[in-house]
């Protein structure tokens, strides 16, 4: 689609398509399961497609996984913990982790196009941040492999056993990294199945494990849908459990382990705030709300959806946010040039559309720019909500899309109590010209992330998690590498 058809907005102008290229990518017409260093067949013998959700052409066809499949994964996992990964030594460990690592890197291109392909999110994110920051993780972790005794002084440390992962399709080979790295470094074995919407990336970070000759076992990958997660969730050899995913999902995982000894880690939703006080620079703070928000179709666990700005600048900010999402380019993710691509599933779009529907029927104000939508693939227009009350459904539930609701406050008060009235609690952002206000804010929102005049920024050293209904436990950094050991 020629980009003028895609954009007919007056604030925009036309740029010639500059499309990256699939020729280089190699992918299988079919997937089996990765078990025990080989790809085998999945005993039901069903298989599943994977499609590109901005143009519904089939991918791939990946393995459907059933409660056999994991127990052979659990107990090829178990065998090389016992076997061989408890007794290789760390330094050994870490000089795996890098190679991964460096694998990863060598191939971060294809890495780059499988997940834009896969997940529709657009390459230009996929290329500078899904990707390095997952092989970033694994040079991290490398680094703790050997020294695990100065990340915990003065204690023995052991790691825990088998770790089952479960993964999400917003950033499902950064979601993948965030989850195996730390469990190797630490010591342990891995079952991970990744989103059945997006497994392609997962089988590919299989096939680099593969060639960076990890023995047999140590990390497993099964593809299928919730009820492969559920196999491995309920496996009793499994003796950790690290979920990203549904809040509603995580619930059924928690009651599913209690009374276990099962441990966990469940990163869940998330509704997080981000605050404009009237000394911000505005057009900065405009530029993070539209990063905050639009980042990856607004599919982030901690997209800023809800902003909230000081009264006296909302009419400006507001203005200056029309502008500047009317700016954006929609369409195909392949394109370098594109703002935002596709929403991940038809499921996820026909979610966002309910949303929007009962924006508009609770008396909300809506505005979504002038633009064109592709006709085949899942797409959605960036969307601002005015005029709700803090009761409204989107402003209280998550939407996981391109949508974001704006809310005016008098007083830094009202701000830090309208930020923390959700039932989740996991990122928040502050914009001021102030280092006092920040460190004020900072210290009363109930958040596990808060970034202050910026948004969305990661790094493997920095902890991640949330609070309230966002879950528990951390991931990145020394915490995450905690949640994969035992201390003594
Ligand atoms: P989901 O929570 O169902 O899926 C996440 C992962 O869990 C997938 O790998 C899925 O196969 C697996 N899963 C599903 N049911 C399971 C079960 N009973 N036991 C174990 N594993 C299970 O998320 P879904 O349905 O794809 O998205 C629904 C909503 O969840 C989104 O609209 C969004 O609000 C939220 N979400 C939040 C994410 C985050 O990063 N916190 C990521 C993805 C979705
Ligand atoms: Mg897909």
């Amino acid at each position: 689609m020629a980009r003028k058809e895609i954009n007919k907005s007056k604030v925009t102008w036309d740029y010639s398509p500059a499309m990256e290229s699939s020729s280089h990518i190699n992918l299988k017409k079919k997937y089996d399961l990765y078990i025990d260093g080989k790809w085998v067949k999945p005993s039901s013998g069903k298989y599943f497609d994977t499609i590109n959700p901005a143009n519904k052409e089939k991918l791939s066809e990946v393995a459907h996984a059933n409660d056999k499949d994991v127990d052979k994964a659990v107990k090829a996992a178990r065998k090389s913990y016992k076997g061989v990964w408890s007794k290789t030594t760390p330094a050994e460990r870490s000089k795996y982790i890098y190679r991964i690592a460096r694998l990863m890197q060598e191939r971060a291109r294809e890495f780059a196009v499988i997940e834009t392909l896969d997940a529709g999110k657009v390459i230009r994110e996929s290329r500078d941040v899904d990707v390095p920051l997952a092989c970033n993780h694994f040079f991290y972790y490398a680094g703790w492999a050997d020294k695990l005794e100065y990340a915990f002084p003065n204690r023995k440390v052991e790691p825990l056993g088998v770790a089952g992962q479960i993964t999400p399709w917003n950033f499902p080979l950064l979601m993948a990294a965030w989850k195996i790295a730390p469990a190797l470094a630490a010591g342990n074995t891995v079952v991970l199945k990744p989103a059945e919407t997006t497994p392609l990336t997962a089988l590919k970070l299989a096939e680099v494990i593969h060639d960076a000759g990890l023995p047999p076992g140590v990390v497993n990958i099964l593809t299928g849908f919730g009820d492969t997660g559920a196999a491995i969730v309920d496996h009793d050899d499994v003796d950790k459990i690290a979920f990203t995913g549904s809040t509603g999902v995580g619930k059924i995982i928690q009651n599913a382990i209690s009374g276990t000894d099962k441990k966990a880690t469940l990163e869940l939703g998330g509704k997080s705030a981000n605050i404009i006080l009237e000394d911000a620079p505005l057009d900065q703070a405009v530029e993070g709300i539209v990063n905050g928000i639009f980042f990856n179709q607004g599919h982030v666990c901690c997209a800023g959806s809800r902003l909230f700005v000081q009264e006296s600048v909302a009419e400006k900010v507001i203005e200056k946010l029309k502008h500047r999402i009317s700016s954006l380019v929609i369409g195909d993710p392949m394109d370098k040039n594109t703002d935002i691509g596709a929403i991940n599933s038809k499921e996820q779009l026909d979610t966002i559309d309910k949303y929007i529907k009962i924006g508009l029927a609770e008396g909300a104000t809506m505005y979504q720019p002038d633009c064109v939508l592709p006709k085949t693939g899942y797409f959605c227009k960036p969307t601002l909500f005015m005029d709700v009350a803090q009761s409204s459904r989107i402003v209280q539930e998550e939407i996981f899309g391109p949508v974001l609701t704006i809310q005016t406050f008098r007083t830094v008060d009202e701000a830090i109590q309208k930020a923390n009235n959700t039932p989740f609690g996991l990122a928040a952002g502050i914009w001021t010209d102030k280092g006092s206000r920040i460190f004020n804010l900072a210290s009363k929102l109930n958040a596990g992330v808060i970034w202050a005049n910026t948004y969305n920024k990661f790094d493997p050293t920095s902890p991640f998690g949330g609070y309230k209904e966002s879950g528990y436990g951390r991931e990145g950094g020394l915490h995450g590498l905690s949640a994969y050991v035992k201390l003594k």
